[in-house]
């Protein structure tokens, strides 16, 4: 399942690894289907691409919740509806809390767009930018309770030019990390994995 907030390019691009006629995971070479798209907010383009895609669609807006522990809640019961093995939260501009991390943790992928521990939070691109880094990138991760702060999957590096603003830069990440979320999601999907601590490995169940 995979959740967004925005434009949902990184959802495009899972979309598209899986081929049209093999909506199927088990039958897909790429191992992962999707089985919805949720989203914190209405009229957005990652919307729009689930719905011709004909995937199932839900939102949970925190503000139709009494508070943000109802939210939560309510968002873990839609998840939960769905019965996924991995959760992608591709640009999903929420922190999922208590209930949610009980039902599902270990199995939440974020994708970040900074070379975290560095810049983590909203603004990684922004910030990365102002502190006049030379290169930052992308990191694909586990969600723990903390902010950005889970067990590393893997990263893509993108230099920082001196031209840059952070459209600019946050353009080329993007497509670094489109690329690398596609290539995790798939390998985990296909290999299994384990979670050791701050260590994450691929393809060995054991
Ligand atoms: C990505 O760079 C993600 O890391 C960040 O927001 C962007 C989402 O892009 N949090 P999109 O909605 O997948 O196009």
């Amino acid at each position: 399942m995979v959740l967004v907030s925005g434009s949902g390019t990184n959802l495009q691009a899972l979309l598209d690894a899986i081929p049209a006629d093999r909506q199927d995971g088990r039958d897909s070479p790429y191992g992962a289907e999707i089985v919805a798209v949720g989203a914190d907010r209405t009229g957005i383009a990652g919307l729009e691409r689930a719905e011709l895609a004909g995937i199932p669609t839900f939102v949970c807006r925190v503000k139709d919740h009494g508070t943000r522990e109802e939210w939560d809640a309510a968002l873990a019961e839609a998840t939960a509806a769905h019965e996924p093995d991995l959760i992608v939260s591709a640009g999903f501009m929420k922190i999922v809390g208590k209930e949610f991390l009980a039902r599902f943790g270990g199995r939440v992928v974020n994708t970040h767009p900074a070379l975290l521990p560095s810049f983590p939070g909203a603004h990684g691109v922004r910030d990365a930018l102002a502190y006049g880094a030379k290169v930052t990138g992308c990191t694909v991760h586990f969600v723990d309770d903390g902010v950005d702060t889970g067990p590393i999957i893997a990263q893509g590096v993108v230099e920082i030019r001196d031209e840059d603003d952070e459209a600019a830069l946050h353009e080329r990440i993007k497509e670094v990390e489109r690329t690398l979320l596609v290539e995790v999601v798939g390998r985990l999907a296909r290999n299994g994995y384990r979670i050791e601590g701050r260590k994450v490995h691929v393809g060995e169940l054991r």
